[in-house]
């Protein structure tokens, strides 16, 4: 097997992980939360799914990256928009650094406060959409690859 294709498939385990768990958090645990207005389901759910999410999300930036030296696209090549691999993995890298942001804003600005504050409940909506759209947008993405990049 080639080493490519043994990367390919952790990346997409961690795929299914990352964008199933997340389609389940905006599908399933969300309407439930609107509904019975209880931010508990929601904290219990992030609790147990950050255990394996977070490693997931970890594996795809590890193998997407060795992945993308495997294409010769190296750190210096990164965001030049040149050439149509480069282009999707320059997109995959901004809509992590994307991720990332809404993550940490989640973590230290919103999450705190909607413990005790109920009102700041869209505003966590917003941000699980927000995080749940742009990774299938990775993914969409990355099937891309196999068709020549775009
Ligand atoms: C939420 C995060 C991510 C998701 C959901 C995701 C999903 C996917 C999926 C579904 C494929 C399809 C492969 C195929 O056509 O069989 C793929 C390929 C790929 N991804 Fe990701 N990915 C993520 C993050 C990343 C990151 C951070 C990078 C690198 C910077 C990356 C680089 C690649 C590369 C280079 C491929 C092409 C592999 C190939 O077809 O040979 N991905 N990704």
């Amino acid at each position: 097997m080639h080493e490519l294709h043994l990367l390919l498939i952790f990346h997409l385990i961690g795929a299914t992980i990352w964008v199933g768990g997340h389609i389940i958090l905006s599908l399933v645990i969300l309407p439930q939360v609107w509904k019975e207005k209880s931010v508990e389901k929601l904290f219990s759910f992030e609790s147990k799914y950050e255990r394996i999410g977070l490693p997931a999300l970890l594996v795809m930036v590890i193998t997407g990256i060795r992945m993308s030296y495997i294409y010769i696209i190296k750190i210096s090549n990164w965001f030049n928009f040149e050439n149509p691999i480069e282009r999707v993995v320059s997109l995959k890298l901004i809509c992590l650094a994307t991720i990332v942001l809404f993550a940490l804003s989640a973590q230290f600005y919103v999450l705190p406060r909607l413990k005790t504050d109920n009102t700041k409940l869209p505003l966590m909506t917003f941000h699980i959409i927000a995080v749940t759209t742009i990774s299938i947008l990775m993914l969409i993405l990355g099937s891309f690859v196999r068709y020549g990049g775009i």
